[in-house]
């Protein structure tokens, strides 16, 4: 019987981190510690309620002393750590809000697994999950490596990179057993619609402009979310204590080609004339600092443990319109309230 923290269990990739362990290994009790911000929605896991070894505690990582609390009581074994403040637009905002969650955060939860574990640290982990943007940009050529120097640009990329420097620091300097993985975009169910594919599916299918920024010629890595979940589950399990693995799906994809591969496939779901949806798209002022390009090596995964990902690109992005579009109630949920005045304050400017 082991008990598991997992941080962010609300948001995109949380939940089905939560949903996967929860599923596969019911002698595991997990505990999901979320503040519910904007992007936390309890909705994402409403086929878990009442299974016997899953637990909800509401809480904020920026609160160092709830955070030991919450440790204290429930002394677990590992953690899995999602929570984060995740949207790039966002963090050159509101930048502070970054280095509050994804730093402190961060510090606040290292410090409290080494007060539990009071330096007995066999059979403990502390997993911490980031992003490849720590990484930076390239250009045409190349990609990530665990090796590769963080550059990162973004103030949400620079308070990621600053949370693995600390959580490697905390394995070097008192020996906390800890793992770090830098994955790639993801994209699937349950995604907060303020990013690029949700977005654009619910814009497609209401007939609103699609924002593309700048020349719309920035290319991302796009990986399934569940895949993602799996590599993780991998990693908890057997990953080299102290060290960081690279997690991406291998499938560099334009943002315009992206885009207009899902007007194509959003023209046949919802009966128009070809070509109709890509006349929404809208060229917009391009991001401050937009990251030219991502594109992950995952050989050392493939290696290690075995992972590669389950799914081809053009099944996943075809599941996951369909998912958006038979969870239309999931969708305006979100959509009505705040995230209307987000929207417009956004967009407004550009
Ligand atoms: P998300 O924004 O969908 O979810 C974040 C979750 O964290 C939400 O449930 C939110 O309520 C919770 N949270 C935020 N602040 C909190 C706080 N102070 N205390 C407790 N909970 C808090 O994010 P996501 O896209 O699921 O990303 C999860 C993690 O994976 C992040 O650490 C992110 O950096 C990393 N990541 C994301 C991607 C991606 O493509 N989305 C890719 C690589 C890595
Ligand atoms: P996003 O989903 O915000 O992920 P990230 O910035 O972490 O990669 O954006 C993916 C790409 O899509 C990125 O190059 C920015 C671009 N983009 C747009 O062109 N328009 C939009 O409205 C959004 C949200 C993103």
């Amino acid at each position: 019987m082991k008990t598991i923290a997992i941080t962010g269990g609300a948001g995109f990739i949380g939940s089905h981190v939560v949903r996967l362990f929860v599923n596969k290994y019911p002698d595991y009790k997990i505990v999901n510690i979320d503040a519910l911000t904007y992007a936390g929605n309890l909705a994402n896991l409403k086929d878990l309620e009442g299974a016997a070894n899953y637990e909800f505690v509401k809480a904020d990582i920026v609160n160092a002393e709830e955070m030991f609390q919450v440790f204290d009581k429930y002394q677990f074994d590992g953690v899995i750590h999602l929570a984060a403040e995740s949207h790039v637009d966002r963090s050159i905002s509101n930048p502070t809000e970054f280095v509050l969650t994804n730093v402190i955060g961060t510090v606040n939860l290292l410090n409290a697994a080494k007060k539990i574990w009071a330096d007995n640290f066999e059979n403990k982990l502390f997993y911490h999950v980031s992003t490849d943007e720590v990484y930076g940009s390239l250009g045409e050529e190349g990609m990530f490596t665990e090796e590769t120097k963080y550059d990162p640009h973004s103030p949400y990329s620079a308070s990621k990179a600053s949370s693995d420097h600390f959580v490697r620091a905390y394995f070097d300097t008192y020996g906390l057993p800890t793992l770090i993985s830098n994955c790639s975009n993801n994209y699937g169910s349950y995604q907060f619609p303020e990013k690029l594919i949700p977005l654009f599916i619910n814009n497609i299918k209401k007939n609103l402009p699609l924002p593309v920024y700048g020349k719309g010629e920035n290319i991302r890595d796009w990986l399934w979310v569940e895949d993602h979940a799996r590599a993780i589950d991998e990693i908890f399990h057997k990953g080299a204590l102290g060290s960081t693995y690279n997690i991406g799906g291998h499938n560099e994809w334009t943002n315009i080609d992206l885009i207009k591969v899902m007007c194509k496939i959003l023209d046949e779901k919802l009966n128009r004339k070809t070509g109709t949806s890509e006349k929404l798209i809208t060229y917009v002022k391009d991001r401050a600092g937009h990251d030219l390009r991502y594109a992950i090596d995952a050989t050392k995964l493939q290696n290690e443990l075995d992972w590669v990902p389950s799914l081809q690109f053009e099944e996943g992005l075809e599941k996951t319109i369909d998912w958006y579009l038979e969870n239309e109630a999931w969708l305006e949920n979100i959509i009505s309230g705040d995230y209307q005045e987000y929207y417009e304050k956004q967009y407004e400017q550009r």
